[in-house]
């Protein structure tokens, strides 16, 4: 148990800007019993218990909004199996994505859920936030990969939920209501995840336009054509300024909007659909279309893909981060609808992100001390524009406590009703990740 001031500071922040969340102490579980205790005492002494995994999280769901404990998975760090008949792993919920990924690779196999923190961000807090990322627009988020759950609820009840096999239909899918309930309902223990036979080949391009709508083009026409990319990733013109120069690939001058496509399967079918990728951004406009030459040149365009996020961060006092998602069709208005939101509001704005799933991270960009008010006004605005285009408000970092102001925007009461219904189920007290998603 962590309980020093010094030491316990890391427990109290993530990646949010949320800032700091005062708690009485941080308990680092080594095994379920552990999760057990911690859980069973919590409940008899009616102490507020969040789970936290990595603390990588973008919306503050890990912060420890009603103070209490701060139960950390972290060292629960064992891969129990990787299962190459099977194609079944089953992990701790504080295994490193990065790792895992490592021994899935070294086994002949493939996970695709990559939430562009894989270095740091761990599994339990993957599935905690049913995390996306750049593969899921062809292979699905981390929902899709989770076969079963072993968890533990408040009060110290081990509930076991799910399969190890492919399919199963028995009863209500509760493993599918676990993931991404942002650690309101249970703290996972174990994980039993679905793997994939490892693609025998991937292709990578980079397509540079004047600006970002015509790259939003140029996504519909490559689906149009029929190809079927692992990753389609946009990078607009602000984006790209703040990245260039401090990233191993150094992106063009100039560029209004950088398309980052990537393919996978058989090498002999891949030219071929690589070439329809290049020229549905051709079409689409593009002044150059850029082919990774070496498995090293296409490390290094997703490495400066992935500091996207950090270095936006690092280069602001503030950077509030919104995560929406539109239809795919309607994301060329979306981005038309941000630059009009950006300059009305007279707030820079640096959006980046998954456009083969229309999901957009947004980043209001702030130097002065305190965010002014029309930064805000630009958020609800943004909202307003989503919900327009038939969108919703977070596609992949969660509602924590940063987006709850919004979540009664997109959701009629029934469904609220219902859903806090579900976490009475759960948790009756409200103890476990208390004051997060839903506005009291
Ligand atoms: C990304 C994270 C922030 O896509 O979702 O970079
Ligand atoms: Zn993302």
């Amino acid at each position: 148990m962590v309980r020093d001031e010094e030491r316990l500071e890391r427990f109290l922040v993530d990646e949010s800007g949320l800032g700091r969340f005062p708690a009485e102490c941080a308990v680092l579980a080594e095994s379920r019993a552990e999760v057990e205790l911690v859980l069973r005492l919590a409940q008899e002494h009616r102490v507020p218990v969040t789970p936290r995994g990595a603390g990588t999280g973008m919306t503050g769901g890990c912060l420890p909004a009603k103070g209490g404990i701060v139960l950390s998975t972290e060292r629960m760090t064992k891969i129990v199996e990787i299962d190459t008949d099977d194609l079944v792993a089953v992990v701790e919920p504080g295994v490193v994505l990065g790792d895992f990924a490592a021994a899935v690779e070294a086994a002949g196999l493939f996970y695709p859920p990559d939430p562009a923190s894989l270095a740091s961000c761990t599994l339990g807090g993957n599935v905690a936030e049913n995390a996306g990322g750049p593969r899921a627009f062809k292979y699905g988020v981390t929902r899709e990969y989770v076969l079963g759950l072993e968890s533990v609820r408040m009060g110290g009840e081990v509930l076991r939920c799910g399969r190890r096999t492919q399919k199963g239909v028995v009863g209500y899918d509760v493993t599918a209501a676990l993931v991404g309930s942002e650690g309101t309902f249970a703290v996972a223990t174990e994980l039993t995840l679905k793997l994939l036979p490892k693609p025998p080949a991937v292709q990578t391009l980079l397509a540079v336009f004047a600006d970002p709508i015509a790259a939003g083009q140029a996504v519909t026409r490559a689906i149009h054509l029929g190809a079927r990319p692992r990753a389609l990733e946009l990078l607009d013109r602000a984006t790209i300024d703040h990245l260039r120069g401090r990233t191993p690939y150094r992106l063009p001058d100039g560029a209004g909007a950088v398309l980052l496509c990537e393919l996978d399967g058989d090498p002999e079918g891949l030219d071929h659909a690589l070439m329809r990728c290049a020229q549905a951004c051709e079409a689409a406009g593009a002044i150059d279309v850029l082919i990774a030459q070496s498995e090293q040149q296409r490390r290094d365009l997703w490495e400066t893909r992935r500091r996207a996020n950090p270095t936006l961060k690092e280069l602001h006092r503030h950077k509030i981060a919104e995560d929406v998602v539109v239809p795919r069709g309607a994301m060329p208005e979306m981005l038309r609808r941000i630059d009009a939101i950006a300059a009305a509001a007279d707030v820079p704005i640096a959006t980046y992100g998954h456009a083969g799933d229309g999901n957009l991270h947004i980043n209001v960009l702030v130097d002065e001390e305190q965010i002014p008010e029309r930064a805000y006004g630009a958020i609800d605005a943004l909202m307003r524009a989503t919900l327009e285009l038939r969108g919703s408000l977070a596609g992949e970092h969660g509602v924590g406590l940063m987006k709850m102001k919004y979540v009664p925007w997109e959701q009629a009461p029934p469904l609220l009703r219902i859903q806090r219904e579900l976490k009475r189920v759960f948790d009756p007290d409200d103890l476990l990740n208390p004051g997060k998603i839903f506005p009291s």
